[in-house]
């Protein structure tokens, strides 16, 4: 048996069309597409046709989509009353990963595997997770859901959903580029999950309840709220240099730095960093950014670590107003378009993932009755 590699590092496990990573440049494209370009010039609808397709699409293609992501938001009727019989003390990540297993129950065409009916899937899925997040939001806080919009980008629809008000034009822009940066990441924990789920023939519905599963934990998405607890734990900027200087001291990890791939900066935390910073300027409240800055420059200096995409995005969304158990849900309502464009690919060329685990057991173990093992 060849070496083992604990936790697949440096493994390639497929072959794959849509996001190439570069960790030692810090580069990431989709489908060849600079994430700089993307972040600079596209929208989240535009990044998930590319997804999708593996090409920009034309304005008239773009139109089509947007129009059919607005028209799938709302939920079936009895998708909310199921969630109503979870205890309100239910996380919307574990209630988003029920949700999406559920709605397999509504699609009337389950059994319908082709590649057409898979996109329309991979399309009313991602219509519909920010109104899955955002109606759970309101129901544990005994509020009604809100209706989606029926027009608006999935940005700004996401804002409403959350507070009843339309966002204004950079609040629902700086959304949008964030839901861009998030969108796909190469092979990562949750995406795999999703590959290995589809891998076996199981429906896209199985495969995305895969990925929240693994999305959820605090070494992949679920790290930035652990990021923005750490912040308000620490309180005041000048109180984050020794706080993290001790944590490290004691051997904890400081969530939102490190990975797997990057041995450079995550070129989408370039973005997220100045985003953190023009937002927290534009609503005079820098304290966050300023306490992150030392953060990232304390974790360098001490460990040589770089902050990762879920450090800056944690000030970012606490600035835009969202609950802290909703950052890796929020993270969610951008990964779904390439979690799907990934189950797509493996469903279009599949073979069965099934790697194989070093026995480090006992061996020529006896079996011994039960009579006979002792109290
Ligand atoms: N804080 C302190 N030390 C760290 C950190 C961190 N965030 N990350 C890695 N290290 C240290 C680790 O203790 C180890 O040190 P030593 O060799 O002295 O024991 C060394 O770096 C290598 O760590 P590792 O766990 O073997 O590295 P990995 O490639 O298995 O882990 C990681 C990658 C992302 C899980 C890890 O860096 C980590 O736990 N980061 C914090 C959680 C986090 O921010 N996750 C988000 C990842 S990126 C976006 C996403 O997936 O959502």
């Amino acid at each position: 048996m060849p070496t083992t590699i604990d936790g697949l590092e440096d493994i390639v496990a497929t072959h794959s069309s849509i996001c190439d990573l570069d960790g030692k440049l810090g580069k990431l494209t989709y489908f060849g597409v600079d994430i700089h370009d993307l972040a600079n010039h596209s929208s989240f609808e535009e990044t998930a046709y590319l997804l999708w397709h593996g090409v920009l699409p034309t304005q008239k293609q773009l139109d089509e989509l947007r129009q059919q992501l607005c028209a799938n938001r709302q939920l079936p009727a009895r998708m909310l009353d199921l969630m109503r019989l979870l205890p309100t003390t239910t996380s919307p990540m574990d209630v988003l990963r029920t949700s999406i297993s559920a709605l397999a129950a509504f699609d009337a065409d389950l059994q319908n595997k082709s590649a057409e009916a898979n996109l329309q899937r991979a399309i009313r899925l991602t219509a519909m997770l920010p109104t899955i997040v955002m109606s759970w939001e309101h129901l544990r806080n005994g509020r009604e859901p809100l209706v989606p919009l029926p027009d608006h980008s999935h940005a700004a629809n996401l804002l409403y959903m959350l507070s009843g008000k339309l966002p204004d034009d950079y609040t629902a822009h700086a959304m949008d580029v964030a839901l861009i940066l998030h969108a796909d990441h190469e092979l990562n924990a949750s995406t795999f999950a999703a590959r290995v789920t589809a891998g076996t023939l199981a429906d896209m519905y199985a495969s995305i309840t895969s990925a929240i599963g693994a999305l959820s934990g605090p070494l992949h998405g679920g790290a930035n709220e652990q990021v923005i607890r750490t912040l308000l734990k620490i309180g005041e900027v000048d109180k984050a240099d020794a706080y993290i200087r001790n944590a490290l001291a004691n051997k904890q990890r400081i969530m939102g730095f490190g990975h797997r791939v990057y041995r450079t900066e995550d070129p989408r935390a370039t973005h997220l960093r100045a985003m953190s910073k023009e937002l927290g300027e534009r609503q005079k409240d820098t304290r966050w950014y300023e306490m992150s800055r030392v953060i990232e420059q304390c974790v360098k200096e001490v460990k040589g670590l770089n902050a990762n995409v879920d450090f800056y995005s944690a000030s970012f969304y606490y600035l835009l107003g969202f609950p802290i158990e909703l950052d890796t849900p929020i993270f969610a309502c951008s990964r779904i378009s390439g979690w799907t464009a990934h189950v797509l690919e493996q469903y279009a060329n599949n073979r069965l993932i099934r790697p194989r685990a070093e026995y480090i057991g006992p061996k020529e173990t006896p079996y011994v009755p039960i009579n006979q093992r002792g109290a």
